[in-house]
């Protein structure tokens, strides 16, 4: 589809550019005549064909499906999915949050009870706007929760193409977001195979509490194998947690991270006791506690994730 605009009376016209392209050669100029005012004139088709291109870009450009993952638990990833989505949002970008996991947290943490979420979407139980929440402005929610488990079943016995699940109930729906964030459950599992192939950028927080980086290498590895298969999947983002700088330890676990991956990692967030207190509040570290440090960490991944102009390609 492209646009023509009248040159006399300004009026738009839609073209159906399939048509145009059996009937006239590249290069050549069509004769329009203007439905409004009946006035002709030539138009270039290469032109509307660069149009086209341009719109489609710019769809593609739009969304960007980020997945917060890592095998081990109590890392930051909850946490990190919720609180990059709520600064995203808060940014003025529509984001749409996925829980994966059968915990339920995100819902949680933003103070939503959500009567359906992923599980009626992949099940398809509901259609795909009764499943999601408006958990803030420009922020929505398709939130997770023990009924998962049962979806992961389904998956497991699919006999063919079950890797592409979760990517074919988001189709209808991904469209009208700018950000989809993906928050994963520890371990492995077809769930979260199903995620690597349905996002397209990674994130990984590593907490600098204890000893992270055999866990990360053994994330690499299984990374690795499905990109075997997804080409489009690639780490992004590795993000330090619970930097604590009263201590030795993390700095010393940063340091050798920034060594090992220096094109990934991202400026840690500090230990704060603001982001284990916030929520029971339902509150996004934003609004529990704008002031605090981990508020103004988050904001700067926020920065990071959005200047990313590497990722709009
Ligand atoms: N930077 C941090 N400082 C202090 N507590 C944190 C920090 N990040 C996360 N937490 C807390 O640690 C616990 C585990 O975090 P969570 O995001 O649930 O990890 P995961 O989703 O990887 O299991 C939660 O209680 C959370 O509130
Ligand atoms: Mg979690």
């Amino acid at each position: 589809m492209a646009i023509i605009v009248c040159p006399k009376c300004a009026k738009k016209h839609k073209v159906n550019l399939d048509t145009v392209r059996e009937n006239v050669p590249l290069g050549k100029n069509i004769a329009a005549r203007c439905k409004s005012c009946g006035h002709k004139f030539p138009v270039q088709l290469d032109h509307l064909i660069n149009q086209e291109k341009e719109q489609t870009q710019e769809v593609k450009k739009t969304i960007r499906k980020i997945c917060v993952t890592l095998s081990k638990g109590g890392v930051g990833k909850t946490t990190t999915s919720v609180n990059l989505s709520a600064g995203l949002a808060l940014a003025g970008h529509k984001v749409l949050l996925v829980d994966t996991d059968t915990q339920g947290q995100s819902s949680y943490i933003l103070g939503k009870k959500p009567r359906a979420g992923l599980t009626e979407l992949l099940t398809k139980e509901l259609a795909p706007e009764e499943c999601v929440v408006r958990a803030r402005k420009n922020l929505w929610l398709l939130s997770g929760g023990k009924s998962l488990a049962g979806v992961k079943r389904i998956i497991d016995r699919k006999s063919f193409g079950a890797e592409w699940t979760l990517s074919e109930a988001m189709k209808d729906l991904d469209q009208r977001y700018d950000f989809i964030i993906i928050d994963t459950a520890p371990g492995w599992d077809q769930l979260i195979v199903n995620v690597l192939f349905y996002a397209t950028e990674v994130l990984v927080p590593v907490a600098l509490e204890v000893m992270p980086l055999q866990g990360l290498s053994e994330f690499m590895k299984s990374l690795g194998s499905i990109q075997k298969y997804r080409k489009e999947i690639v780490l992004k983002y590795i993000v330090p947690t619970f930097m604590d700088t009263r201590v030795k330890g993390p700095e010393t676990i940063y340091t050798q991270l920034k060594k090992l991956y220096p094109e990934y990692i991202c400026t840690p967030i500090r230990y704060s006791e603001s982001l284990s207190e916030a929520p029971s509040y339902g509150k996004s570290i934003f609004e529990f506690a704008p002031g605090c440090t981990a508020s103004s960490d988050y904001r700067e991944l926020v920065r990071k994730v959005t200047l990313d102009a590497s990722a709009l390609l």
